[in-house]
Formats: C-alpha cells, sequence, structure tokens
C-alpha cells in the first residue's frame, strides 16, 4: 500500500522547520533553521525579530525538506501546519505559508496544537508505541500531564497554574548568569553537584495533578539574594544539580499520582524539557520501581522540530480532519 506523506511546518517560536513523514512514523527528512544563537545576544526570544527570521527562512526549509527525500509537493498527501499556541507573528509565516502551499497545490491543510504534536514525537521514536498512555508534557511555555485515550483523543489531567517547569529553569539560568537557552546550559552545569546541597520551597496541591512552580522560582532568587547579601559565592555546580532535582521530583511525583489515580502503565515525556537529565534520571528510577514502560524522545525530537508536527498532522488527517484557508494563529490555543 502507498505510503500517506504529511509534509509538518513549524514556527511557533524561534525554530523555523519543516518535516516529510510518512505514516506518521517514519522521518524522511527533518530541517531545523534554529534562531537560538541570534536571541542568545538579548537574552531570550524578541518576537519581532523571530517573525522576520521565519519570513526568511521559511521557504528555504520547506524546499530542502521536500528536496532531502527527493520529493515534490506534488507527492504529499497533506500539509500540516503548527497554528497554535505560541508567538503571533512567528505562527502566522508557517500558516500564511502552509495555506498559500495547499491553495497553489489543492492539498489538503491540517491545523496542528504544537503540545500534541510534542506528544507525538514519540511515535517517531518507538514504532510499537500506541495509544493508552499517559505523557508528561513539559516545555518552555507549559506543564502539563495528558491522558492520550487514543491518537486524537486526550485529556489534561494536570497542569501548571502559574509558570511552566521550564520557565522556571530558564530564568534562574539567566539570574546565575548562564544565559540563553537556560535549560540545555543548567542542564550541563549541574552535572556531577549534589543534589541534596540547596533546598527550595515545594508547594503542594492537595487532591490535584496541578503543579505550581513560580514559588519555587521566588525561593531560588531569594536564596541567590541572600548569599550575595551575605558575601556568599553560590556553588554553580551543586545549586544547578539541587534545583534541577528538585523541579524533578514534583514533575515525578505528581506524575506517579497520575499513573496510580488511572493504572495506565505506559508513560511518555516530551517537550523541551525531557531532554533534561536530571529528569530522566528520576523518571527512570520511578518507572523501574513502579514497574511502568517509560518512553522519551531522543533528544533532537524533545525540542521543537516538525517532524512531530507531521505525526501528528497525519494522526487527524486520517481521523478526518481538514482546516480551511480562513485557518488563522492562535497563540493562546487551549489544551483541555
Ligand atoms: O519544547 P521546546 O523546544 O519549546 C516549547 O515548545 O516551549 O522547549 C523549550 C524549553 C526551554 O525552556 C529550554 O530551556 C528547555 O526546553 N530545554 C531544557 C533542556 N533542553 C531544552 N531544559 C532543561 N534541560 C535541558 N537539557
Amino acid at each position: 500500500m502507498k505510503d500517506t506523506l504529511i509534509l509538518g511546518i513549524e514556527s511557533s517560536c524561534d525554530e523555523t522547520a519543516a518535516s516529510v513523514v510518512a505514516n506518521g512514523r517514519k522521518i524522511l527528512s527533518n530541517v531545523i533553521a534554529s534562531q537560538a544563537d541570534f536571541h542568545e545576544q538579548y537574552g531570550g526570544v524578541v518576537p519581532e525579530l523571530a517573525s522576520r527570521m521565519h519570513v526568511e527562512a521559511i521557504y528555504p526549509t520547506i524546499r530542502k525538506a521536500l528536496s532531502d527525500c527527493n520529493l515534490t509537493i506534488d507527492d504529499i498527501d497533506a500539509i500540516a501546519v503548527t497554528y497554535g499556541p505560541g508567538l503571533v507573528g512567528a505562527l502566522l509565516v508557517g500558516v500564511q505559508a502552509a495555506k498559500g502551499l495547499s491553495f497553489v497545490s489543492g492539498k489538503p491543510l491540517i491545523g496542528v496544537n504544537h503540545l500534541k504534536g510534542h506528544i507525538a514525537a514519540n511515535y517517531l521514536c518507538f514504532p510499537e508505541l500506541e495509544p493508552p498512555f499517559l505523557c508528561l508534557m513539559v516545555s518552555g511555555g507549559n506543564t502539563m500531564i495528558v491522558e492520550v485515550r487514543d491518537y486524537c483523543d486526550m485529556k489534561v489531567l494536570g497542569r501548571t497554574l502559574d509558570d511552566a517547569a521550564g520557565e522556571a529553569i530558564d530564568k534562574i539560568a539567566r539570574v546565575i548568569g548562564l544565559g540563553y537557552p537556560g535549560g540545555p546550559k543548567m542542564d550541563k552545569a549541574g552535572q556531577g553537584g549534589d543534589v541534596t546541597r540547596y533546598s527550595f520551597s515545594k508547594t503542594h496541591m492537595k487532591d490535584s495533578l496541578d503543579f505550581s512552580f513560580s514559588g519555587i522560582k521566588t525561593s531560588a532568587l531569594n536564596l541567590i539574594n541572600e548569599c550575595k547579601m551575605k558575601g556568599q559565592d553560590i556553588d554553580i555546580k551543586d545549586f544547578t544539580a539541587s534545583y534541577q532535582h528538585h523541579i524533578a521530583s514534583i514533575l515525578c511525583d505528581n506524575t506517579m499520582k497520575a499513573v496510580n489515580m488511572t493504572g495506565i502503565k505506559t508513560l511518555c515525556l516530551a517537550g523541551g524539557v525531557a531532554a533534561n537529565s536530571f529528569l530522566r534520571a528520576q523518571f527512570e528510577s520511578a518507572a523501574d520501581k513502579n514497574d511502568i514502560v517509560l518512553r522519551y524522545p531522543k533528544l533532537g525530537l524533545c525540542t521543537d522540530n516538525a517532524a512531530m508536527i507531521a505525526s501528528c498532522g497525519y494522526y487527524e488527517y486520517i481521523n478526518g480532519a481538514r482546516a480551511d484557508l480562513d485557518l488563522n494563529a492562535a497563540p493562546s490555543l487551549v489544551f483541555e
């Protein structure tokens, strides 16, 4: 039987990406034009500059994704594009490109929720993985526990009520001078550090699977200021190790609660923070103890990419979803 080929397009933040995926599972090409080095000088993503860079990169990126697998748009079955959540100007570039391509080629257009895309990254790495499973989705702007009942049927069981775990890491990385992007830099800085040396506040959400990270961030800031006032140096290795271990333990405790509540024993991690080695170590150990099948995408598929959008778009496509040419960017797209 002929493969179903989906062209995925992603531009929700600072990566312009395009990819071709067969049957939702096999990556034929995966092109990412990252702006991270450019935004580093500003200490974070500058939305207007990100939009302009997407405009420059979008068509060369799509062309490369097709030529890398010797295909043309005529060979593609459908075009899947991230339409939210994300930066409005950045999203608009991908959405407009996808709509233009869909209009001239006559290929169906599929709008993809970026967060559902992150979950689908696991399908690209684990051919045997099928719903139902639980997924902890931890990215720069979102933290949630999702029950994936079927490919297109998901329910959010818990979510952060304030900051995302990624934000809590990025902000403290900036304050201690690690720069941008903070996540990978803090991960590296904490390797081999003493995870018990510094302690931070823990917010318990009684009878709930929700998270709160703003108090932890504040307690880290207070600790840094206190040390400064006392003229003491912070040991960056131990501090970053303790902080990441602390955040990972909150994520892990709540996710294990969800496993116990639902009885679902297959657990996936997804999103940029799923690349964190402290997080992975804690989940590996909890999975071992609780007899859980744990899956997480390889590093390059945890952070933003278009292969995950093509994979998610494939399942939406075979489920009958179609977007019109009035598809618009939805910066605050919700995920229930
Ligand atoms: O999923 P993603 O690429 O973009 C969003 O959709 O948000 O996630 C970006 C987040 C950033 O907060 C970044 O610092 C974090 O993922 N990140 C990490 C690591 N690699 C990326 N955080 C902790 N440890 C890492 N190794």
